[in-house]
């Protein structure tokens, strides 16, 4: 087991000490997947048949072609189609995904057409057009007939095995690809986590999910898998989601001038064409179909604190107590591998946590919860023949030297995965040799989710699921995994089908059971790997990072691209996780991570330490500053979280989901947005103080010194070290709080609008809150206030509307600061007694 370990971190060594090697071997690697990818000619793949017949139903029409092949195209919602497809066979009868949340679709009025060439299907929003001969969809705007996206050869599968000697798993089932005109002018945005740029055009990836440390840019696949991307061009965008887990390819201009395509090892061609024409529009259908955020406990917004790892329990305690008495706000601390029995889940060391619910206790005085590792590896542990029976009712605490509870429990109900010939599953995780869960049983993963009382009832707040590409240490690649079996709603489908929807419902296992145990709390989970779908049950991070600035400079695409793929909790291990960081690096690094919805600093084992205090007072100094921030900012990032969860638009922003009109955003990555109102270009290179800042038309303000700017062009700013770049669009009014050493210290009293008035002098928010724990705000426990301002002569108005909802903040304070140009005004402050009033501001 210990080999492992040592073989695992032994390997980080490696990569640090022999840059040039890791480089040789990352490019070698590159240069196999490269070549994979661009020998998948699919011009040469069986094109479906024409169309010889049509029926149609009240949700669909199902084209019956030529070749036996089938094809239905349903109508879900005006600006919703889905194209299914069988080749050479008909529809299979079951029709299942993972990633599906929604299914009960209302469905729009929809006429259908034909003439001799082609079938119409015209919706208030679109028109798909179907070419009888060769089969070919286009979608075009129902009100301008003006073309979105169109098929560049007919759909295709690998009728002849051509493909078969290249695929990854020769076993896996038969290549299916689509492929579409690539416009002249357009971008494309989504894939989920990829170690790319914001825009992903001219570039191909490959999805299967990996477990990949120290990745650098370019290293595809990794740890997870989002087939769902949207294009833009001409300020028209559209979506696809490619809803196959099999490894699939997605090529966007990269081996031709012409052709965009999808496809996959196995599975069927089954994608969803979404409509906008604003991505913003898409994005809301996305979570639509596959599932809407739900709310975390607000303290998820705090600031988090991680290494693998922190143990014994005292050494736990020593952390919290240096932040508090460094002045640093600090919300979670994470338990790494460390805290289990010889890394067995659902078990605590009790020479290192002798008293779990009392260290909990300890830690909630000050404010902090603690959030547990449990990875999917369970140690391989038949039972000692001396072994006694266990009867505790909390097994969890006992010694499992001669017999693992949950090894044993596991085995006898029969959950574990098995290959093919019905042997138990080895892989080597942590533990050694491990068995994994057939999470695709209703009753594993119930079982699974009730585990987690072994953490619930000492106070455990929150579970960070890890290793679940699944990772293996006998073969990284996914090789050694492919005969496993699972159930798969009765189809007993292996790996090639499995592995990328793993994590997706580890995370559900996960996330039911927290709902179980404790009902008045929102379930708080983080995963390193997942499939669309995945927001439903968990947050993310990026994975293993190194503590590079190359590393850095990735963050802010890969968080804005994440958020452009339906996953809007996203963060990565402030100043990387593989290696040794210094204090100029991290700074840099809260200065992108400070605003994005996970921060957490983490650590690797043998890596130097990374605490914000660890390179001096300087440094600790400005991440004092922006931490402090963070949780000033609270009010603001809630409200635009709230706006993640209810609309699908992420709160980390890429510039162009604010403004598809303006060809400058259109790659532009070492900036971001929060919500709509928050502009900021933090400095990824070392050694740099100034840089050049692209605001967008319109007004902006900056946010240090409220100086005015007229957007649509480029401005040189100055950025020392502590200072990031911020601005604040005009029309825009930022709520802040008080400084805060952890959330929920203090009442937010007074709660401030900072107003940055637009040209016409106006500016307006809708401000979310609620018991930020509960799900109570699923009903009506929330409260909406509306503040608009307005200038009248030299003064404002500002009006607050009647709040809606059920959710009473208790006696407060609100302050109204116009932050027009340099002159600051003087602070209103008024009682909030929750009516509606309007307030004289200068
Ligand atoms: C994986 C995780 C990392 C964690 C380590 C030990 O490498 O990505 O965050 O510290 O495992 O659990």
């Amino acid at each position: 087991m210990f080999d492992q370990l040592v073989g695992y971190h032994g390997q980080f060594r490696l990569l640090r000490h022999r840059r040039t090697a890791r480089k040789a071997w990352v490019f070698a690697l590159l240069l196999v997947f490269t070549t994979a990818v661009y020998a998948q000619d699919i011009t040469q793949l069986e094109k479906i048949g024409p169309i010889v017949s049509f029926t149609r139903s009240e949700k669909a029409v199902v084209l019956n072609c030529a070749d036996k092949s089938q094809v239905q195209v349903s109508v879900l919602a005006a600006d919703l189609i889905r194209i299914r497809t069988s080749f050479a066979k008909p529809l299979p009868a079951k029709d299942h995904s993972w990633a599906i949340a929604r299914t009960n679709w209302a469905t729009p009025r929809w006429t259908l057409t034909e003439d001799q060439t082609s079938i119409l299907i015209t919706t208030d929003e679109l028109e798909v057009v179907i070419r009888r001969s060769p089969l070919l969809i286009q979608f075009r705007d129902a009100r301008t007939h003006s073309l979105i996206n169109a098929d560049e050869q007919p759909m295709a599968y690998d009728a002849k095995g051509l493909l078969k000697e290249m695929m990854f798993d020769s076993k896996a089932g038969t290549f299916v690809a689509a492929a579409k005109r690539l416009g002249f002018a357009e971008h494309f945005y989504g894939l989920g986590e990829k170690a790319a740029r914001l825009d992903k055009r001219r570039s191909s990836f490959v999805n299967w999910n990996s477990d990949t440390p120290g990745y650098l840019e370019g290293r595809d696949p990794i740890y997870q898998t989002i087939p769902f991307y949207t294009g833009l061009q001409n300020g028209i965008a559209y979506g696809i989601f490619f809803d196959n887990s099999y490894r699939s390819y997605f090529d966007f201009g990269k081996s031709s001038q012409q052709r965009v395509w999808f496809g996959a090892e196995g599975g069927e061609l089954n994608y969803y064409f979404f409509f906008g024409p604003a991505l913003k529009k898409i994005l809301g259908r996305y979570a639509d179909l596959t599932g809407h955020m739900p709310l975390p406990p607000l303290w998820a917004l705090g600031n988090q604190q991680s290494r693998w790892s922190y143990y014994p329990d005292t050494m736990v305690e020593e952390v919290v107590s240096e932040y508090r008495r460094r002045d640093l706000p600090l919300d979670v601390l994470h338990l790494d591998i460390d805290y289990m029995q010889g890394y067995r889940v659902f078990t605590w060391d009790r020479e290192r946590f002798p008293n779990p619910k009392a260290l909990n206790e300890k830690l909630a005085r000050q404010g902090v919860k603690l959030v547990a590792i449990v990875d999917p590896g369970v140690k391989h542990q038949p039972v000692a023949k001396s072994a006694a029976q266990i009867t505790s009712v909390t097994p969890e605490l006992e010694s499992q030297q001669q017999r693992y509870y949950v090894y044993e429990a596991g085995l006898e109900k029969n959950y574990f995965q098995r290959r093919q010939n019905g042997d138990l599953f080895v892989p080597r995780v942590w533990p050694g040799e491990s068995v994994f869960v057939d999470y695709t049983l209703p009753a594993a993963r119930e079982w699974w989710g009730n585990l987690h009382r072994a953490y619930t009832d000492y106070g455990v707040a929150g579970i960070w699921t890890d290793m679940n590409e699944p990772a293996d240490f006998i073969d990284q690649t996914g090789k050694n995994q492919l005969d496993v079996v699972s159930y798969d709603e009765g189809e007993k489908s292996t790996h090639a089908k499995n592995r990328n929807t793993f994590a997706l419902l580890m995370a559900r296992a996960t996330y039911e059971g927290l709902e179980r145990l404790r009902p008045n709390h929102r379930p708080y989970v983080i995963t390193r790997a997942g499939y669309a779908g995945i927001q439903r049950y968990s947050t993310m991070w990026t994975g293993d990072t190194n503590s590079t600035w190359e590393a850095l400079q990735l963050n802010i695409p890969m968080f804005t691209t994440l958020g452009m793929s339906g996953e809007p909790f996203v963060g990565s291990d402030v100043g990387g996780f593989i290696g040794r960081g210094n204090g100029e690096l991290l700074v840099r690094a809260y200065q992108v991570s400070f605003l994005a919805p996970f921060c957490r600093n983490h650590k690797v084992i043998d890596g130097y330490d990374n605490e914000p205090w660890r390179f001096g007072a300087y440094y600790e100094s400005i991440i004092r500053k922006y931490l402090k921030l963070r949780y000033q900012l609270l009010p603001f990032l809630y409200t635009t979280l709230e706006e993640a969860h209810r609309t699908g638009v992420p709160l980390f922003r890429p510039l162009v989901l604010n403004y598809p009109d303006d060809p400058n955003t259109h790659n532009l990555d070492d900036q971001f947005m929060i919500g709509d109102d928050l502009l900021v270009a933090p400095v990824v290179k070392p050694d740099v103080t100034r840089r050049l800042v692209y605001l967008p038309k319109g007004v902006w303000y900056d946010y240090w010194t409220s100086k005015k700017y007229q957007g649509g062009t480029m401005i040189f700013v100055e950025a020392p070290l502590e200072i990031v770049p911020m601005f604040v669009r005009g029309g825009a009014i930022i709520p802040t709080g008080p400084e805060l050493k952890f959330v929920g210290e203090k009442p937010i009293d007074p709660l401030t609008f900072n107003i940055y008035p637009d040209d016409k002098g106006a500016a307006s928010l809708t401000l979310y809150e609620d018991d930020g724990i509960s799900p109570a705000y699923k009903q009506d426990g929330f409260r909406r206030t509306t503040i608009s301002a307005r200038r009248i002569g030299a003064l404002y108005d500002v009006t607050v509307a009647a709040p809606a909802g059920k959710y009473q903040p208790g006696t407060r304070r609100f302050a109204f600061i116009m932050k027009s140009g340099l002159r600051v005004g003087r602070a209103v402050t008024v009682a909030d007694d929750g009516s509606p009033r309007t307030i004289r501001v200068n």
